[in-house]
């Protein structure tokens, strides 16, 4: 970018990867959090839910199906919800073949795990995926960052932030730890009313890049929200939202958003 002296300037948005780094390794594995640990991006954005055993893992989808081998080890229960099964036997599955052969034997992450490997060098996104199939897991996320050192660190620097599309999960988290950055993620900005309603419980306002115009952006910045969009994986998509000045972008390829548009 340039400024009006013709400087350039460095971007004003914050850099995230999705699930990782999704576009180049198994999404929410170790390996894909290490990829955005070393990308130059200044978070990285995982999915938790609880095993049947009320373990916090990373996992998107609501069934293993798709990013497991769960149809070999546990045939006939590979569409059954993750949440259904135990922690031990979620460490038996194989998160990494799926993508690709060269990240066989990946596991599915333990939440402490994949907020270890920030370490000092990135913040985490942490997205609370099915509250309604995990029952219990604000309050098990609420409990890990009150006592946690990992975690606290990561708090204290300002490298956390919880966020959900469920409202009433988002409000029942920003009561117990009110102390926790929150996004309100929505698939499209909400009218005024609404915003104003989620100003009351979060900070910002994460939203699907696709229709988002300057009128939206207007509408979230005037009810004191900040605004983040998700998950721009093409040049063009990532100019567009560049030039409305969002405050974070969230990409699959945060080594290649990072290099063509580094935060000096
Ligand atoms: O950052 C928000 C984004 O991750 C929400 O969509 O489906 O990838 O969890 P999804
Ligand atoms: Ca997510």
């Amino acid at each position: 970018r340039e400024d009006t002296a013709g400087m350039t300037t460095a971007p004003a948005h914050l850099l995230i990867g999705h699930r990782g780094a999704a576009g180049v390794a198994p999404e929410n594995t170790v390996a894909a959090f290490e990829v955005a640990r070393s990308s130059g991006a200044q978070f990285f954005e995982l999915d938790v839910q609880l095993s049947a055993d009320g373990v916090p893992f990373a996992f998107h989808d609501s069934t293993p199906a798709r990013t497991t081998n769960a149809a070999e080890v546990f045939p006939g229960r590979e569409n059954d919800p993750v949440t259904s099964f135990t922690w031990a036997e979620l460490q038996r599955l194989d998160a990494g073949s799926s993508f690709s052969g060269a990240f066989r034997g990946e596991r599915i992450p333990h939440l402490d795990d994949a907020v270890r490997v920030a370490g000092d060098a990135i913040g985490v996104f942490m997205e609370i995926k099915s509250p309604a199939t995990s029952p219990g897991i604000e309050d098990v996320v609420a409990e890990r960052l009150r006592t946690g050192p990992p975690w606290q660190r990561l708090l204290r620097d300002g490298r956390i932030e919880v966020l959900g599309f469920d409202a009433a999960s988002n409000q029942h988290f920003a009561a117990l730890a009110p102390e926790v950055p929150l996004q309100q993620l929505v698939y499209r900005v909400p009218d005024a009313e609404t915003l104003a309603r989620i100003s009351t419980y979060a900070g910002q306002v994460g939203s699907n890049h696709r229709w988002l115009n300057a009128a939206a952006v207007d509408r979230v910045r005037a009810a004191g929200l900040g605004m983040s969009v998700y998950t721009v994986n093409a040049e063009r998509n990532f100019n567009r939202m560049a030039a409305l000045g969002v405050d974070r972008i969230t990409t699959d390829f945060p080594v290649e958003f990072s290099w063509k548009h580094p935060a000096t």
